[in-house]
């Protein structure tokens, strides 16, 4: 039978806007920038929003909810204001009926493509509001204030969200633009230690593959950013939202269809630790050991300068993170290396080619489409010995 197909093909484009914007003290009735954000919808009695809020984020959260009603009906004027409040970290991503909550508040509210949902806190909670938001009528406004260092450099300002499930970090999840991202430094002065420093390896992360400068600027200023000063703090941020920034908008492909996906250096392990942790380690800990060994693994398969891969280690470390956790070294019944499944994980999540970051240089990462498992085994012992005395060279 002859072939009778016929077809309509058309190419169109559609221009996004990323905006991040970093201010102190968004709700102070000086401060307008969020009021800028928020518009009546035309023939509407009121701007309709929901706030929805990371519990650790704020010491009380009554008084805080008083606050935004204040500052939205004295800036903005005529607002139905809705606050949620869930709790923060990877359990918001983990349980569905976080999910199920944020959909009965949005419906129950008659929320619609005109309204605003506002999403505050960690990189989890963000994450979360963030696929609610881009689901329920097929994508309702979305602004974020990110509130830790993490997510305030890195992932709050980028354009995906995502929930867990199978037991598989960021198994459901979708693509989206925020209507904007907010950064109030403010948020961290209440943020642990522990948390503070998550940000800090994610933008090392940055450095490390595109700009040697910053990896230098922040060797330079490690004990600046143990010690939280504000203005390396916030320098250190500003730089890495930067660079996720241009990597969105100039990077040729923001939603990620192709294989790479090179802003994920470390993660492939990262992910793997984390879950075997069941989320002990902390996603910015888990990244720290996973650029420690994918460091290593560059210097071991010869592109990465012995020298250079052993000042990273030190980097890493200066900054207060493990390069090693005993869940590297774990294997399963037939003794294969159970982190090796994030190999396996990582390329079913993207699809196509195995593609990895590793490191040529500081500051210059390139992808690579294989990986020698007796390598990354030889580099686990490396690892282990060189956080045991922090001397340790690699052996190539
Ligand atoms: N969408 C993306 O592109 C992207 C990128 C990187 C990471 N992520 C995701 O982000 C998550 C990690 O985010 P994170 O590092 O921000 O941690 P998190 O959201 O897990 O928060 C860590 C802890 O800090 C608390 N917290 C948050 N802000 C606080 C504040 N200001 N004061 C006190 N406590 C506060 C949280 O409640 C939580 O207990 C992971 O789920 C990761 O997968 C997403
Ligand atoms: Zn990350």
């Amino acid at each position: 039978m002859p072939d009778t197909s016929t077809c309509i093909e058309e190419t169109f484009t559609v221009p996004h806007r990323l905006r991040v914007y970093f201010t102190r003290a968004v709700f102070s009735c000086e401060n307008n920038l969020l009021a800028a954000l928020i518009a009546k919808p035309e023939g509407a009695n009121a701007a309709k929003v929901l706030m929805v809020c990371d519990a650790n984020t704020v010491d009380c959260q009554s008084q805080f909810q008083a606050e935004v009603a204040r500052y939205l009906n004295t800036q903005v004027g005529d607002v139905a204001f809705t606050y949620l409040a869930l709790p923060g970290g990877e359990v918001v991503k983990n349980e569905t009926h976080y999910l199920t909550q944020l959909y009965d508040a949005i419906e129950s509210n008659q929320l619609c493509r005109h309204s605003y949902i506002i999403a505050v806190g960690g990189g989890a909670l963000l994450d979360l509001v963030g696929y609610a938001a881009a689901t329920a009528h097929r994508g309702i406004r979305l602004i974020r204030m990110p509130t830790t260092t993490l997510s305030q450099g890195d992932g709050g300002v980028g354009v995906k969200n995502s929930v867990n499930a199978y037991g598989k970090k960021n198994f459901i999840g979708s693509f989206a633009v925020p209507h904007a991202v907010i950064n109030d430094y403010a948020f961290l002065d209440a943020l642990p230690e522990r948390q503070m420093r998550d940000g800090y390896i994610e933008a090392l992360k940055v450095g490390l593959i595109r700009d040697r400068d910053f990896v230098e600027w922040i060797e330079a200023h490690a004990d600046a950013l143990v010690l939280r000063d504000p203005s390396a703090v916030e320098r250190l941020i500003e730089r890495s939202a930067q660079h996720h920034v241009n990597h969105i908008v100039q990077g040729g492909d923001p939603f990620e269809v192709g294989s790479s996906r090179p802003l994920d250096f470390g993660h492939w392990v990262a992910h793997k630790l984390e879950q075997m942790s069941a989320f002990h380690i902390s996603h910015g800990e888990a990244v720290a050991c996973g650029i420690a060994l994918d460091t290593l693994y560059s210097a071991k398969s010869g592109t990465l300068p012995l020298a250079d891969a052993e000042r990273i280690l030190k980097v890493i470390q200066q900054l207060g993170f493990s390069i090693y956790y005993p869940e590297l070294a774990a294997t399963d019944s037939q003794g294969r290396l159970i982190v090796m499944q994030g190999l396996y994980e990582f390329r079913e999540h993207l699809g196509g080619q195995l593609t990895i970051c590793l490191l040529k240089a500081i500051g210059l990462g390139y992808d690579a489409h294989e990986i020698n498992a007796e390598w990354i085994q030889e580099c686990i012992e490396s690892l282990h010995r060189y956080s045991a005395t922090s001397k340790q060279t690699v052996s190539r």
